[in-house]
């Protein structure tokens, strides 16, 4: 089941355009056309609309969130290194905001100390990391029950 407010924006941040190039023992050998491909297919078995983006542009990123609540109605956020340090990106996703959920591949609480620390905390929904692609999946039903779309 869908109804009106079921899109989903899936943001990837800095270095997820060369993810197939990427360790592929944290990030699953995956490129980010192939992982968005499985992703569009789960949120539309859970009613969603996804959209996609992706930038290497910390300006264009925030850009993005700055307008957020125009082009989605929840989002999947997933910002790469950013998220560790780029307090500028924190609070641009404070300034249009819509329920969202953090993702990571890789378990970041897992590795190095600097990568346990999110510039988003506080502002999302959940956070879903080390669980590979399938962390979309969920992180996209966390999406679904809050938008009552499945
Ligand atoms: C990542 C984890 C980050 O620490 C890292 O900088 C990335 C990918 C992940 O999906 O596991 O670029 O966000």
């Amino acid at each position: 089941m869908s109804n009106s407010k079921n899109r989903v924006a899936v943001l990837h941040g800095v270095n997820f355009g060369v993810l197939e190039k990427r360790d592929p023992e944290l990030y699953g050998g995956l490129s980010l056309s192939e992982l968005e491909y499985r992703i569009s297919g789960w949120a539309r078995e859970l009613g969603l609309d996804p959209i996609f983006f992706q930038t290497d542009s910390e300006a264009e990123f925030c850009g993005y969130l700055h307008r957020l609540s125009e082009t989605a109605d929840a989002a999947l956020i997933n910002a790469g290194a950013w998220t560790h340090y780029s307090r500028a990106i924190g609070d641009a996703l404070a300034v249009d905001p819509v329920p969202t959920v953090e993702v990571h591949l890789s378990d970041v609480n897992a590795r190095e100390d600097w990568r346990k620390v999110s510039v988003f905390d506080g502002l999302t929904a959940a956070v879903v990391s080390g669980k590979g692609p399938d962390g979309y999946r969920e992180a996209l039903e966390v999406v679904a029950d809050t938008l009552g779309t499945r």
